[in-house]
């Protein structure tokens, strides 16, 4: 395993240490959740924890998770205990960036309703302003895609509609990812209320007061950033 794979395995395992018999758990989606679901998988199994229920974020975190035999439901309105993802971006105030990994829409769906958000990441991941390494995943409707993608470029200049083949990629909604560049100064709450507010955009990955806490690893052990 690489470095950066065992920090991102000691991060995960912090956060399910926080589980609890009886508890539904949101399941994030990513390499660093991977670890989570597989942890939670073995918890499981060893008998630690029994009656867990696990909303997925993704159709690939479902899959993993029945592989692993976390019993996973829909989400449906009532609260999870805990949620556990991982994310792209960090700010000091706990603000992130995801969806790198194009599940945003249902990671943000399923972790609002949490009672505790929990990041884990490798410590490549803080920043001191969001934007500074990663751009901004916003995802967006396909049909009049290209029109949407105008009125984002007018909004935010740099960016440009994810597409790593021939076609460009589709998220679990059958919907499209544009990947904005942000600028070297904005106010993140600001830009996501136009964002939000731009036709065609169903969600964006700003994930702003949403994290309780931050599992952050890094070569000289795990940071535990709270907000
Ligand atoms: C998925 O859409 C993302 O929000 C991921 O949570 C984020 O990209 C972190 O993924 P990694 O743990 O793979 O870096």
């Amino acid at each position: 395993m690489g470095d950066l794979e065992t920090l991102k395995k000691e991060a995960a395992l912090r956060a399910v240490a926080l589980v609890e018999s009886g508890m539904r758990v949101g399941l994030g989606t990513g390499s660093t959740a991977k670890y989570a679901i597989e942890e939670l998988g073995r918890r499981l199994a060893a008998g630690e924890l029994r009656d867990i229920v696990g909303v997925a974020t993704s159709e690939a975190s479902e899959a993993l998770a029945r592989e692993v035999g976390v019993p996973v439901q829909p989400l449906d309105p009532r609260p999870l205990d805990l949620a556990i993802d991982g994310a792209d971006e960090i700010d000091p105030d706990l603000n992130l960036i995801k969806g790198l990994g194009g599940a945003l829409l249902r990671e943000k769906l399923t972790e609002v309703q949490a009672r505790r958000l929990v990041i884990i990441a490798d410590h490549t991941k803080l920043v001191t302003r969001l934007g500074e390494k990663a751009p901004l995943p916003v995802e967006i409707t396909r049909f009049g895609f290209l029109s949407t993608v105008e009125r984002l470029r007018a909004l935010v200049p740099g960016g440009r509609l994810r597409q790593p083949g021939a076609q460009p990629y589709v998220t679990d909604n059958g919907n499209y990812i544009y990947d904005a560049q942000l600028p070297a100064a904005f106010e993140p709450l600001e830009l996501e209320r136009q964002l939000k507010g731009t036709l065609g955009v169903v969600e964006t990955g700003f994930f702003l007061g949403m994290a309780d806490v931050a599992f952050v690893a890094t070569p000289e052990g795990v940071r535990e950033i709270r907000r």
